[in-house]
């Protein structure tokens, strides 16, 4: 249903979004059986499913994609059910992370029934997703619901059709049954709006979720979802997915249906976004591209590109190699991450089955400042007319990365194609320090190839404080170079291995901000929260990545620790 407080109507940006959080609340109290009020919650909010759920609704929510659509398909577990547990912990997620703009009972229950029929009378499922529920950022548009992206101004829009996204997986068999929050701008590696307030970490609640993309990331670290999607133009599908212990893949522009989604930049063509899957699971992230890429989403959407899945196998008995970037040279991660690449390349070593080397950060600095003036090449504008547009403050991760950034150009047609140059120089000479991997060592002088995937931290720290997430380089650096990367977890931040004071001089500002933040709050202060590392391919290798994934889970159990 459309939005009818907005501020084209008149309303300040406050009723609007008094108005927006009644809307949610009303979807959330819809749920049956209801969920009693909860006044109880704890900093880390992971039990409380457990003590509100039924038994059976956490097993089928702490279920994978990959298992729900065996059951799914042969009968075993009905959809009507899945739907139902799904959405009464998304509930629950809501009260504990804030991280829903609204619940989709109605259309998702009539949407289940119809799969249910579909089975009974059909005798096989509808399509490769049969019965998913699958939680939805709420910039991707769904067809007669409200559409904002964020900004208080842009309450009253609504989708004339559903993303083409969510087209196709709907042929699938999917079913959409949340709507998750999103920053103001999308521009935050957390999210905190003035629609609905700040989305928090379900592990930490004094910690973000991360964002842009972090309702999906808190519902799918609380359970409230096992498939997610979520977009990614500088960390926004990887910082929420790392910072709640859960898989997310930012995959090569171009590659997955981009089309119905609302946002500033739309038409930007120098930094371009991708959408993409986070998942409780890598096979569930898997499934999701893999379907979207089966259906030829090319053949309706003329911007992406015409590949077809590649099912190769990228190693054919050689060894995978991976090199390890331990530090971007500008801002160094706090200890847990490098704990945690620490022991995944111990164990991989052990292994024996995979090449492990040295990657040395090339130029990480200039990489930020050239994506920097690249973002808001109107210096700003837009943001600033749809900010201006309700008078609503802007967020403090705002201020920073538009106001507060020194990169930012307000370009000419000739400065920006005097950036779009220096982007297109700095990623010819990654791909020559790429290449350069290349060693012909050996007895018999063998070629050894290059480095197939780096291994590296997704964010400077593990789930950051709330309006701290400022570094954005561990991720917007593969968006720059447009590389393909995969989260996945690892750890969680433990007071005990982390503890130890460690001597630090802060090469930097940037770096000193970082630092003084693990010095401020220390082991303690992060205590629990995930602790995830990213794999990073060449552009268009979406599929080696995962592959590269699947070799190492074989050799090292990842995540050592378990998050529920
Ligand atoms: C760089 O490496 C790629 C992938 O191995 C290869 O296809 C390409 O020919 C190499 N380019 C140069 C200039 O060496
Ligand atoms: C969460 O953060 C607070 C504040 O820094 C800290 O005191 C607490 O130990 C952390 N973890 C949990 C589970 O409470």
């Amino acid at each position: 249903m459309a939005a009818t407080v907005t501020t084209a109507s008149g309303a300040t940006w406050q009723e609007v979004a008094a108005d927006r959080q009644k809307h949610r609340d009303a979807t959330i109290a819809a749920i049956a059986p209801p969920l009693p009020e909860i006044t109880d919650t704890p900093l880390n909010t992971i039990p409380l499913a457990k003590k509100y759920l039924t038994a059976e609704e956490i097993k089928i929510t702490e279920s994978y994609v990959e298992d729900l659509v065996v059951q799914l398909a042969n009968g075993a577990i009905s959809s009507t059910i899945v739907i139902k547990a799904f959405l009464r912990r998304a509930a629950l997620a809501q009260k504990a992370t804030n991280c829903i703009t609204e619940l989709l009972p109605q259309r998702a229950l009539d949407r289940a029934a119809f799969l249910d029929k579909y089975l009974a009378d059909h005798k096989k499922p509808i399509g490769p997703l049969h019965g998913i529920p699958i939680s939805v950022k709420e910039h991707v548009g769904m067809k007669g619901l409200d559409l904002n992206a964020g900004f208080v101004a842009w309450v009253g829009t609504v989708a004339e059709e559903d993303a083409h996204i969510l087209q196709i997986l709907w042929r699938a068999g999917a079913v959409f049954y949340a709507r998750t929050t999103q920053p103001q701008s999308l521009m935050h590696l957390e999210t905190s709006s003035n629609l609905y307030g700040v989305t928090t970490n379900p592990f930490n609640s004094t910690l973000t979720s991360g964002g842009s993309s972090g309702g999906e990331g808190a519902l799918l670290g609380f359970r409230g979802s096992c498939l997610g999607i979520g977009t990614d133009i500088g960390g926004s599908i990887r910082s929420p997915a790392a910072n709640n212990g859960v898989y997310g893949m930012k995959p090569t522009s171009g590659r997955l249906p981009m089309g119905g989604m609302s946002a500033t930049m739309l038409g930007a063509e120098h930094i371009v976004p991708a959408v993409g899957p986070l998942s409780t699971s890598l096979k569930g992230c898997k499934l999701f591209i893999k379907t979207l890429i089966d259906n030829k989403p090319w053949s309706k959407e003329p911007s992406l590109l015409p590949f077809p899945w590649k099912s190769e196998d990228f190693f054919q008995g050689r060894k995978l190699k991976v090199a390890v970037l331990w530090d971007d040279g500008v801002v160094k991660p706090h200890p847990p991450v490098t704990r945690a690449l620490k022991q995944v390349v111990e164990k991989l070593k052990k292994s024996g089955n995979v090449d492990v080397v040295e990657w040395k950060p090339f130029q990480h600095d200039i990489a930020w400042e050239i994506i920097a003036s690249l973002y808001f090449c109107d210096g700003g504008g837009e943001e600033k007319a749809a900010t201006d547009a309700s008078s609503e403050p802007l967020r403090p991760l705002t201020r920073h990365i538009i106001h507060d950034n020194p990169h930012m150009e307000h370009h000419t047609i000739a400065s920006m194609w005097t950036a779009t140059k220096r982007r297109d120089k700095y990623r010819a000479d990654y791909n020559a320090v790429w290449n350069e991997t290349a060693t012909s060592v050996g007895p018999n002088g063998e070629f050894e190839g290059t480095v197939d995937v780096i291994l590296s931290p997704v964010g400077p720290s593990a789930a950051p404080k709330i309006d701290t997430a400022k570094w954005w380089g561990y991720t917007s650096q593969w968006n720059l170079l447009d590389y393909p990367a995969l989260i996945f977890p690892v750890d969680k931040v433990d007071v005990e291995k982390d503890g130890e004071k460690v001597k630090y001089e802060p090469r930097n500002e940037k770096d000193r901000y970082n630092w003084d933040l693990w010095e401020k709050f220390g082991a303690e202060g992060y205590k629990d929260a995930p602790i995830s590392l990213q794999f990073v391919g060449r552009r268009y290798e979406d599929e080696k990545v995962i592959q590269a994934l699947e070799i190492v889970k074989k050799e090292v159990a990842l995540p050592f620790v378990e998050y529920i």
